[in-house]
């Protein structure tokens, strides 16, 4: 996918290399709050799940930089074995680049990509009490589908698909 730029920013597409995805896993322990205390073995916990999930199957990933600095990003992977669902999984801007519509960039760009690629729909889920995702997945077609509740803490994510051709 060729960059994009986005006011100050340059969107890019990133191979899924270790390095690259080092400074997306740094970028996500900035932007989730319930990241920020994270010891250092978890946070190379994360970028090995991060390499596993995104090296095994077709996958998407995309960050915006400000100069040489990632400040937002978003993720995302095939499942199953056709080229039916292409699940957003995750995706953060930092806090001091927020309401600058990088997130709906992001998200417009990969929805852009997989209809190139031939999906169906894109699926994400996202946790009820996280309403900026909510109201921007909503603004950007997707409609929520069902629901699975989360064993190690209170609330559920809410499963949302967009459709992106008729089937
Ligand atoms: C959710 C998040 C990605 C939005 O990023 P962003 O770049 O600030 O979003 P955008 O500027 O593209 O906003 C797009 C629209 O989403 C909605 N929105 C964004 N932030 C919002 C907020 N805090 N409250 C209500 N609506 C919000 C607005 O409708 C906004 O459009 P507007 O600015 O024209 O009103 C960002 O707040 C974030 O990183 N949050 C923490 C990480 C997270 O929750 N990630 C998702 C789960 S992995």
């Amino acid at each position: 996918m060729n960059d994009r730029v986005h006011g100050d920013y340059v969107i890019r597409e990133l191979p899924v290399e270790r390095e690259q995805l080092a400074r997306l896993a740094k970028l996500h322990h900035e932007v989730l709050p319930s990241r920020l205390y994270a010891t250092p073995e978890k946070q190379a916990k994360f970028l090995d799940e991060l390499m596993n999930s995104l090296s095994e199957r077709e996958s998407l990933v995309l960050a915006a930089f400000d100069g040489d600095v990632a400040v937002a990003y978003k993720l995302g992977y095939r499942t199953g074995n056709r080229q039916e669902c292409f699940y957003s999984w995750l995706g953060g801007v930092h806090p001091h680049h927020r309401r600058k519509g990088l997130a709906r960039a992001l998200t417009r760009m990969q929805h852009e990509w997989a209809r190139e690629h031939g999906y169906l729909y894109i699926e994400t889920h996202t946790w009820g009490d996280n309403p900026a995702m909510m109201i921007l997945n909503l603004q950007e077609g997707f409609t929520a589908v069902g629901s699975l509740s989360a064993i190690d803490r209170p609330g559920a994510r809410i499963i949302m698909r967009k459709l992106l051709r008729e089937s």
